[in-house]
């Protein structure tokens, strides 16, 4: 099977990576992919916006799947155009994308489901969202554009003045230009976050073990939200909350995509905040996790790609996926000046040479003259697996204390 791999950072490395051991795989591709994908896949450097570009390539190199990593591509409707052509895809519709491109229909999606969510309403100018802030009594309250924001367009509002600062923000300032058009008030909900994301093919749902990130910039969840520090799988829950995400999130999922004819099949993201009446999804994304699938992937012990494949096909039924019984700790190392203004082109060393159980997953590097340089944000992310969670922190602790570059950040309590 010739597979294609549609995106550039941590978690397609660590897809391409878990695709490269199957027994199945023929050639690997990636687009654009990057220079540490490169020593996996052929990268020959066509954008992930250029859909011709894509639909031509997968023609002439006869690609048998096409795994899309990143929601922009999806969101563009990369997944109709090369299905139309009869290409089989993991990853869903420009439609089924909208569960992640539009906080409003994921909402109205929840409600009509019977998928537990936070309370809401839906504002469709600055004035309309002044008149329900001014007579919301209740704080903080959470304020969230509509679009698309790379995960930046959510506001935590402590009080009044906050929120009307994020109305200003998001409808008037336009920060996130049209992904601000409309917001989304929520209710704010409280207990610890978690992530499961489960593989379907619009029919069924094998669920993958449940991750936690770190989302904070700082130790002890301190300082801005990033798009992500590090994270762990599996991480433990309770046996009546998995109930309630079988039941009320991902099987109320699976009849709403089916009812409403959403053209699913790939991987169901569902952020999960355990609240004291339960698990409620706080946000879907419609693509694996980053940092996540970092974490995930290395507790996979079965081969990955057919199951893939079965979503694209349509055959996942009864297919099931054994785990290493290990846990993952992937403790990403992010560039000086992250989030906001991260300094570029550092030389990285350390990199080569891990011990059994680690992967360095590379998100934000180039290479130049064979060596690497830092290339973005969050740079790379080790990943580790151990018996339990301290063993598996111990090893990714040490393997990142031989990795450096000048600047480098990182958090030292991912996976407690
Ligand atoms: P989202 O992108 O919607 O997952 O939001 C990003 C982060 O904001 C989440 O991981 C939560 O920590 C927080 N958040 C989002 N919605 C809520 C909510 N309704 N109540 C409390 N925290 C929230
Ligand atoms: N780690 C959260 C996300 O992938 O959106």
């Amino acid at each position: 099977m010739n597979v294609l791999i549609i995106g550039s950072g941590g978690r397609e490395h660590a897809l391409a990576w878990k695709i490269k051991q199957s027994p199945l795989l023929g050639k690997l591709h990636c687009l654009p992919g990057s220079a540490a994908i490169a020593a996996l896949a052929v990268c020959p450097g066509i954008a992930q916006e250029d859909q011709d570009g894509i639909l031509g390539y997968c023609l002439s190199e006869g690609i048998d799947l096409v795994v899309i990593g990143p929601e922009a591509p999806l969101a563009g409707g990369l997944a109709d155009l090369l299905t139309g052509k009869g290409i089989k895809v993991f990853g869903p519709s420009r439609k089924g994308a909208m569960l992640e491109s539009s906080k409003q229909f994921a909402k109205e999606f929840m409600d009509r489901n019977g998928i537990p969510t936070a309370g809401f309403a839906v504002l469709y100018s600055a004035a309309a969202a002044r008149e329900r802030i001014a007579a919301n009594r209740k704080y903080p309250v959470v304020i969230k554009a509509d679009g698309l924001a790379a995960g930046k367009g959510v506001r935590i509002c402590a009080d009044e003045a906050g929120a009307l600062a994020a109305v200003e923000d998001f409808m008037e300032r336009r920060v996130f230009g049209a992904a601000g058009s409309k917001v989304v008030l929520e209710e704010f909900l409280t207990g610890r976050e978690a992530s499961v994301m489960a593989l379907t093919d619009g029919e069924s749902a094998l669920l993958l073990p449940a991750a936690r990130d770190h989302k904070r910039l700082l130790d002890g969840d301190a300082g801005p939200n990033t798009g992500g520090m590090g994270a762990v799988c599996p991480v433990e829950i309770g046996e009546a909350d998995m109930e309630t995400i079988s039941t009320e999130v991902i099987q109320r999922f699976l009849d709403g995509i089916k009812k409403e004819r959403l053209n699913f099949r790939g991987v169901i993201y569902a952020g999960l905040m355990f609240t004291p009446d339960g698990p409620k999804v706080l946000e879907f994304n419609v693509r694996f996790g980053d940092p996540e699938t970092q974490a995930v992937l290395p507790v996979i012990k079965s081969d990955l790609l057919p199951a893939l494949a079965a979503c694209a096909e349509g055959k996942l039924a009864g297919r099931d996926l054994e785990l290493t019984g290990e846990t993952c700790v992937a403790v990403v190392a992010a560039a000086a000046g992250y989030p906001e203004k991260p300094e570029k082109g550092r030389p990285i060393t350390g990199l080569y040479d891990q011990a059994p159980g680690v992967q360095v997953f590379h998100a934000g590097t180039a290479k130049r003259d064979e060596a690497y340089l830092t290339a973005g944000g969050r740079v790379l992310a080790v990943a580790a697996c151990g018996t339990g969670t301290a063993a598996a922190r111990e090893r990714a602790y040490g393997a990142l204390s031989g990795i450096k570059f000048e600047g480098m950040q990182y958090r030292k309590d991912i996976g407690l």
